[in-house]
């Protein structure tokens, strides 16, 4: 069985899945993409995932070639041939087949490939124990160059963000923006807590709108919670009480330390605790 992909719709095993060169997205990263992830085999909040999608194609002038109700029987006929206990979908809807130019009227598209793949699950020890983030030196796109709000797969300014935060010995980068204020992860969003309350860099900070970060931001006054999305510094992260990040492939992770700094005494609080235990009951409850 194994892992599939589909490319405008046909279904084939992963490794045989084939776009052409002239592509737009693989010539120029010329695509926006989705990154999903099921619950006991059931994609996760789907309809916000391809909301955000439609966004992003929005602001790039692609157009996306099916309703969400065809994009979610898509993931689901994709889910079905797979034999994973859970599954990673990654969407990528490019502008199409072009001619290497910048002359987009011959460009025949959009492509719309989907990518199945087992979902590696975060270890039970980076949820107990935390993880090790550096502050990267390069800094998030600056939302008049790239707007980080756009998902789009032109995604050097994160590579190379991770590859410093690993050259340094880092699970995952966190970058500041190009005023110096904490923007968010190379594949995540931050949160920090002080005195009991939530705090996260609004959408301004010039970050992906994470849906994990919405969902928190939404459930944050159920458990009794303040949230507010403000400017944060590092001084803000470095002097926290919890830190942790948040995405669809990580859901809530604990930040033990930046670089050589523990968070408080580096080890995840009651505040991300509680969030990390109602955002996986959320999850289990609100599968499509
Ligand atoms: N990344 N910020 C960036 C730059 C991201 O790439 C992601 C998601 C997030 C978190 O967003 P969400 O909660 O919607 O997953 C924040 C996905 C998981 C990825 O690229 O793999």
């Amino acid at each position: 069985m194994g892992s599939f992909a589909s490319v405008n719709g046909e279904i084939v095993p992963l490794h045989e899945a084939r776009v052409p060169v002239l592509d737009n997205g693989f010539v120029f990263g010329d695509s926006v993409y989705e990154v999903l992830r099921t619950y006991n085999g059931r994609p996760f909040q789907s309809g916000r995932h391809f909301r955000r999608m439609r966004a992003s194609a929005d602001r790039l002038g692609i157009p996306v070639p099916a309703t969400d109700g065809e994009l979610l029987d898509q993931v689901r006929a994709l889910l079905a041939r797979a034999d994973h206990v859970e599954s990673y979908v990654r969407i990528v809807v490019s502008r199409g087949v072009g001619n290497s130019s910048y002359d987009f009227d011959t460009v025949v598209g959009p492509t719309v490939v989907m990518i199945q793949k087992e979902l590696t699950p975060v270890s039970e020890r980076q949820y107990e124990e935390g993880i090790r983030v550096c502050a990267v030196a390069v800094r998030r796109n600056h939302p008049r160059s790239l707007d980080p709000v756009i998902k789009s797969s032109n995604l050097l300014n994160n590579i190379l963000a991770v590859r410093e935060a690993k050259a340094r010995g880092a699970e995952e980068a966190v970058l500041l923006n190009h005023e110096g204020h904490i923007a968010e992860g190379a594949s995540t969003n931050v949160f920090v807590v002080n005195q009991g309350a939530l705090r996260t860099p609004p959408l301004s900070a010039g970050i992906l709108g994470g849906i994990t970060r919405e969902i928190v931001l939404e459930l944050s006054p159920t458990l009794g919670v303040a949230s507010r999305e403000e400017m944060l510094t590092m001084d803000d992260l470095l002097g926290a009480d919890e830190a942790f990040l948040s995405s669809t492939t990580r859901e809530i992770l604990p930040v033990r330390q930046v670089d050589e700094s523990l968070i408080a005494d580096g080890r995840p609080g009651p505040v991300t605790r509680k969030v990390m235990a109602a955002f996986r009951e959320f999850a289990l409850a609100h599968c499509d």
